[in-house]
């Protein structure tokens, strides 16, 4: 009788999580996979602090070359990129790319890109990734720009 119960309980937990999961995944965009190792901070600190971490003061990056932000936007597309239909990754011109995901969905606009460039950099990727298993379209890509 004792095990009954548990396995209800239990039963009860997995319902009210899928629920919960079809709830969240309607609602929230969808962030595409990245590849490399995750955040230390973790996904939920990323997601609510990302925009501080790399900010810069823009005349005294630009015309002082003064680089005061210990983040990189560089890596962030690097293991953030995303394939595109031909197999290559997309730019912010598409609404696949990393960061227009839950921009597009907030409503937010940034000008980052129009200094920054928004492909990954392929040996930036290479370094940064190490090709987990993950990606077999990105080590394709990689092989086609590096050969
Ligand atoms: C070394 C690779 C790497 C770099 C560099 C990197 N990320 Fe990530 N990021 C990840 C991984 C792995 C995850 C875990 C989520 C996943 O599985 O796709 C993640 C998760 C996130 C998330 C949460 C996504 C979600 O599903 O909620 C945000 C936001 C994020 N990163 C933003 C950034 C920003 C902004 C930068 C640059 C400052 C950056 N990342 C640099 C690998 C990286
Ligand atoms: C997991 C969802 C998510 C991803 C992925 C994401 N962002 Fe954001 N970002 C947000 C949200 C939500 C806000 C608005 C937060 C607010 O208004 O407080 C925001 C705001 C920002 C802002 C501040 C904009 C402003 O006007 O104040 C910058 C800069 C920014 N993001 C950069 C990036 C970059 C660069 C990437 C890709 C490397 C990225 N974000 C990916 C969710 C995301
Ligand atoms: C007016 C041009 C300009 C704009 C707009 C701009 N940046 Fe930069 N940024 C620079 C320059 C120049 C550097 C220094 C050169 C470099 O390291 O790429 C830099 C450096 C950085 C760095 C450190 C270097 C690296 O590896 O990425 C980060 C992070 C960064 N910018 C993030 C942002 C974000 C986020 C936005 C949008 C909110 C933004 N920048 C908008 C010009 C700009």
């Amino acid at each position: 009788m004792k095990r009954l119960f548990a396995s209800f309980l239990i039963l009860i937990g997995l319902m009210g999580m899928a629920s919960a999961g079809e709830i969240k995944s309607s609602l929230a965009p969808v962030v595409p996979k990245a590849a490399g190792e995750a955040h230390p901070e973790g996904n939920e600190f990323m997601r609510i602090n990302h925009m501080k971490l790399m900010v810069h003061d823009r005349d005294d990056t630009v015309l002082l070359g003064d680089r005061n932000v210990k983040y990189s936007l560089k890596e962030c597309v690097a293991c953030h990129a995303v394939m595109g239909p031909d197999a290559r990754p997309v730019s912010v011109k598409s609404d696949q790319h990393f960061c227009r995901t839950c921009h597009e969905f907030a409503a937010v606009k940034i000008d980052c890109f129009q200094c920054h460039n928004s492909l990954p950099d392929a040996d930036l990727v290479k370094k940064l990734t190490m090709l987990p298993q993950k990606d077999r379209e990105l080590a394709a890509y990689l092989k086609e720009v590096t050969e």
